[in-house]
């Protein structure tokens, strides 16, 4: 099967191509590398032994991106490129709305003009209402608190009247719990800019010694320890879900949403004891207030993705904890700098596939 993926190049996204190219599927990555770097793809390459296409250019694109949907005519598209940080996305709204959703219909735009109609797409766990009924399942309420919620929500209901407009679509929407975790090899992780949003790539960056210490943001919530428990989800298990939800979607048509996650919560404390076995040494972290806006627990219910994917994660808390820990220790300052500048789409793929060594400027320091 020839997939396209957007935001191939991401966290995510570049575990999804690289167990794409393992499955023997063609890939071709549409992305404008703007929080990410061409030399996860090189791994990828050189982890898989097999190639995607990049294809640089941004959602916002219309025309670009109609002529690489006509070009590639992929058999399903799995839509990864978006904007991610909550906080950020209360100060820049315009930018999320516009980037995500805007970005989505101009993606949906070009497959319908391309005549192609099977659509993943990652959704989050932060589309649910706050509830005490746990675990979460899909029909539950939703309601996003903030800007980058609010985005993953138009989407899904975007997405639900497209597939009531017509029978012809497949569409599978992930909602994603708390992934974390790197590749077992330690090749490609998530690489953060600036200070990390997510509890994991902190404490990560506390034990490479980049960040004095780790801050739980309040020990007095109603849960086992007193602080905030979250669904931990490996991104590798992640990235399997992506594979089996196109596997569904090629024999169901109409739109299918389904938890990813693990089923059960983990502490902060809990992620900060599994980091410090991880890397041999208690990681200093200190108690300060509650965090505006900030839940006590949630987890969600994976049944759904069990009965209908047969898929489940696999891997639990100190297997995150290891993998993230060999990713972070190999790559203390992540994938390095990267700006895209002038460079042509043919030197990223020659770089990428290992034609080409180096990217000759000053753009990419590893
Ligand atoms: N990481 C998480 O905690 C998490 C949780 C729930 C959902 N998600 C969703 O999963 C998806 C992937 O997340 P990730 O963690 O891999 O993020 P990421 O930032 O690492 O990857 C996103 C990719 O999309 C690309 N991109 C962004 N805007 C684009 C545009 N306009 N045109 C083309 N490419 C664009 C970026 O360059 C990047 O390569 C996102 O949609 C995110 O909202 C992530």
């Amino acid at each position: 099967m020839h997939v396209l993926v957007t935001g191939g190049a991401g966290y995510i996204g570049s575990h999804a191509v690289l167990l794409l190219l393992e499955a023997g599927h063609q890939v071709s990555v549409y992305d404008n590398l703007s929080n990410s770097s061409p030399e996860s793809l090189r791994r990828v390459c050189a982890m898989a032994g097999a190639s995607p296409e990049l294809f640089i250019g941004d959602l916002l694109d219309s025309d670009r991106l109609k002529e690489v949907m006509l070009n590639v005519k992929p058999d399903a598209v799995i839509h990864f490129g978006g904007l991610k940080a909550v906080g950020e996305s209360v100060e820049k709204p315009l930018a999320y709305y516009r980037n995500n959703v805007v970005g989505t219909v101009n993606l949906i735009e070009a497959m319908e003009c391309a005549d192609v109609r099977r659509l993943v797409f990652s959704s989050s766990a932060t589309v649910y209402a706050e509830s005490k009924k746990l675990p979460l399942m899909e029909d539950a309420p939703r309601d996003a608190s903030n800007p980058y919620g609010r985005t993953k929500l138009h989407i899904e209901q975007m997405l639900e009247d497209l597939a009531v407009s017509s029978g012809e679509w497949s569409i599978g929407i992930l909602r994603y719990f708390n992934p974390v975790g790197a590749h077992p090899s330690g090749n490609i992780g998530e690489d953060p800019q600036g200070i990390p949003n997510n509890l994991m790539p902190f404490i990560s960056q506390v034990a490479v010694g980049r960040r004095n210490e780790v801050k739980i943001f309040g020990k007095d919530y109603p849960t086992y320890d007193g602080t905030g428990v979250r669904d931990y989800i490996h991104v590798v298990d992640l990235a399997q879900g992506h594979l089996d939800a196109i596997d569904f979607l090629t024999h169901h048509k109409g739109q299918f949403v389904w938890n990813l996650g693990t089923g059960s919560g983990t502490s902060v404390l809990d992620v900060i004891g599994a980091f410090s076995r991880a890397c041999g040494r208690q990681l200093p972290y200190k108690i300060v207030e509650r965090r505006a806006g900030d839940i006590a627990e949630y987890y969600g219910d994976p049944t759904a993705a069990r009965l209908e994917l047969g898929w489940k994660a696999e891997r639990g808390i100190e297997e995150m904890a290891c993998d993230m820990w060999k990713w972070q220790s190999q790559n203390p300052a992540g994938y390095g700098e990267f700006e895209i500048g002038d460079y042509t789409n043919e030197d990223l793929n020659a770089y990428i596939k290992g034609i080409k060594d180096t990217l000759s400027s000053t753009n990419v320091v590893s």
